[in-house]
């Protein structure tokens, strides 16, 4: 097959896309810089030339594919080694391109949150990846990479240390900026809409090992913040965090693709710190005020369309230039053995977490399939199938990270 594209952009005009876009145009192919041959892809000609058009690159080439059209998904995939996707959400257009990703064996990357697709995705296609050598890397955004490679990076110190693993972790924000984007939105509003009519689906979300391998025989109860908590670890309130509900399934599928290194009784759970005494109590309530007020707004008709028509950004809309450059995280975490030996790091990214940051760190994904784990390197040793992102790259996606995305990963000393 003539794999004649590193990396195609599948979604190049979506409101993060674009920000990708500009991001691989300032990476790579310059002088001193790696060399990829990218292209962009979408359903609108005219809507993908004015991308090219504001990244300056009147060479970039430009495919068209609808995101329901297999025939035109799979003469996409024929000539990428890798498939980035920005086109959400996933749980209503993405199915075809993970098909024809599977079917011709192409390496797939995105920025989904939504589990129950992803669990979807698993059932239906690991067999079939694993015998094409597509390798299928989800949440390769904000969700949920600095959770996962935070988790592995702590895990790698913690056995430095102590020559053991923690069987307990904990991650908490202490700050963030940033903002949310239509298509983020909607993903959101996809989610709490299904889970609305689906009682069955309710439960698979409440369901921490939802996308673990059946056999992986994790059992250990784990915690959930959802009201204001106190944290003696880090003597603060919490509240709960939005992203916590894909990041620790994302945690707890690293482990188990790793082969249980963390035990069968590993705990991880993620929260938002948000002061100390009664100040701090007050914001934890507000916090979950706020969070169950937009839950049950998202979920009953009338108020979902006020909301979508009126308050919400819609799709293409999103956070100003000035905000994805400003914004930034702060994400700590602290690790138990079983021994009772501590570790703290902390993961801090710089711009806005979901556009911002989150452009970079799908950029650094693609790159990381199409140029480190490509032929004649490591595409033997990860096979194909449904990955995280800490189970198939490990330290070079750290060191890409801390080198080209504005990511640090360290470790807190008292
Ligand atoms: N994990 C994270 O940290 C993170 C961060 C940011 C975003 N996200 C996710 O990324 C996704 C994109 O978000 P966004 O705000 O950038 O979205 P957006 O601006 O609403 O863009 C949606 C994209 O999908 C394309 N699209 C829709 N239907 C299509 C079809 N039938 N065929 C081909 N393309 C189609 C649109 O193309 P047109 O331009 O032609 O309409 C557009 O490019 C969402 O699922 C969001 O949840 C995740």
């Amino acid at each position: 097959m003539d794999k004649s594209f590193d990396i195609i952009v599948f979604g190049a005009t979506s409101f993060v896309g674009q920000i990708l876009c500009q991001y691989l145009q300032d990476t790579f192919n310059s002088e001193g810089q790696e060399q990829i041959n990218w292209a962009i892809a979408g359903r609108s000609e005219s809507k993908l030339n004015d991308v090219k058009k504001t990244i300056n690159n009147p060479g970039l080439k430009v495919l068209l594919a609808d995101a329901s059209d297999e025939s035109a998904l799979t003469t996409l995939c024929e000539q990428a080694k890798v498939i980035i996707s920005t086109v959400g959400p996933y749980a209503l257009y993405g199915e075809p391109l993970v098909k024809a990703c599977v079917k011709t064996g192409t390496d797939y990357c995105d920025l989904t949150g939504e589990v129950q697709w992803i669990k979807r995705m698993v059932d239906k296609y690991e067999d079939q990846a694993k015998a094409s050598g597509a390798r299928i890397v989800h949440c390769s955004g904000f969700d949920s990479i600095p959770s996962d490679m935070g988790v592995y990076f702590l895990q790698q110190n913690a056995m430095q240390e102590f020559g053991a693993y923690c069987n307990n972790i904990k991650m908490r924000v202490k700050a963030a900026k940033g903002g949310a984007s239509g298509g983020t939105i909607a993903s959101m509003v996809n989610i709490t809409k299904e889970a609305v009519a689906d009682p069955a689906l309710r439960k698979q979300l409440a369901n921490p090992y939802l996308i673990c391998p059946a056999d992986s025989g994790f059992k250990a109860r784990q915690f959930n913040t959802n009201k204001p908590t106190m944290d003696p670890d880090f003597n603060a309130w919490t509240a709960p965090f939005v992203m916590a509900a894909i990041n620790t399934r994302i945690v707890f599928r690293s482990n188990a693709l790793a082969g249980n290194p963390y035990g069968a009784d590993f705990k991880y759970d993620e929260a938002m710190l948000v002061g100390r005494d009664f100040k701090g109590r007050m914001m934890a309530t507000m916090v979950v005020a706020g969070l169950g007020l937009f839950l049950v707004g998202a979920a009953m008709k009338p108020t979902r369309w006020f909301l979508e028509k009126f308050v919400l950004p819609k799709p293409g809309e999103g956070p100003s230039p000035h905000a994805q450059k400003t914004g930034y995280y702060d994400l700590r975490f602290v690790g138990k053995t079983a021994s009772g030996k501590e570790i703290r790091t902390k993961v801090v990214g710089q711009g806005d977490p979901g556009y911002g940051s989150t452009s970079r760190l799908l950029g650094q994904v693609g790159a990381c399939l199409a140029l480190d784990l490509h032929e004649g390197q490591d595409k033997t040793g990860k096979q194909g199938g449904f990955w995280t992102t800490s189970t198939i790259f490990g330290d070079k996606l750290i060191e890409r990270l801390q080198k080209h995305a504005q990511l640090e990963f360290e470790v807190l000393k008292d």
